[in-house]
């Protein structure tokens, strides 16, 4: 797995500090509230799992379904929103917890599908960030990192289905993904 990778970003180390320090800020933000998290499968489970045991307040979890990339590195410009949510949103803090945002197809998808459901409020918070590559507007409320135009795994992220399990965030080897 790793003579797939170019060079490591962010290391185990980095990656605690920053999703701690996002947690603690969410902490103060929400603070007397019980914010909504809704992950958004799959990239985000390790990110969701760590994010939410830095947050302090009371909050509750869920998970949406979306997929757009299929097994290819570039966005297909389609996404899919399993729409069969078992919560509901109407009148929630939301807080939505993505891997990394990119083109920004899936969360404006994302944002316009929960914004028709009445939350009372909704902010995005994701772990990293590719800002040239943006084609709708989108902006995070709460960044980890900003990330250089490089088709980035692990911690959660893939490619075709691997490299999730990697503790670490790196760049991929374009001979891997082209
Ligand atoms: P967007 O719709 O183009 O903003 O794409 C967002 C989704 O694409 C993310 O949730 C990821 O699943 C996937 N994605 C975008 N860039 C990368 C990358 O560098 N590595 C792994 N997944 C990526
Ligand atoms: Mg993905």
């Amino acid at each position: 797995m790793k003579e797939d990778l170019k060079e490591i970003l962010y290391s185990e180390e980095a990656l605690k500090r920053r999703v701690t320090e996002m947690g603690a800020q969410i902490s103060v933000d929400y603070a007397g509230k019980t914010p909504l998290l809704i992950g958004v499968l799959k990239g985000c489970y390790i990110f969701m799992a760590d994010i939410s045991r830095s947050i302090s307040v009371s909050c509750e979890i869920r998970f949406v379904s979306v997929s757009s990339y299929g097994f290819s590195s570039v966005t297909s410009g389609k996404v899919k929103i399993d729409k069969n949510l078992d919560f509901e949103i109407a009148g929630r803090d939301v807080i939505i917890i993505e891997d990394i945002l990119d083109s920004g197809v899936t969360l404006s998808a994302l944002r316009e599908f929960i914004n028709e459901r009445g939350p009372a409020s909704l902010k995005i918070c994701t772990l990293l960030d590719k800002p040239s590559r943006r084609e709708v507007p989108m902006n995070a409320d709460y960044l980890g990192f900003e990330c250089p135009d490089e088709f980035v795994v692990g911690y959660g992220l893939d490619y075709a289905e691997r490299y999730r399990n990697l503790p670490y965030i790196a760049s991929l080897k374009p001979e891997i993904y082209s």
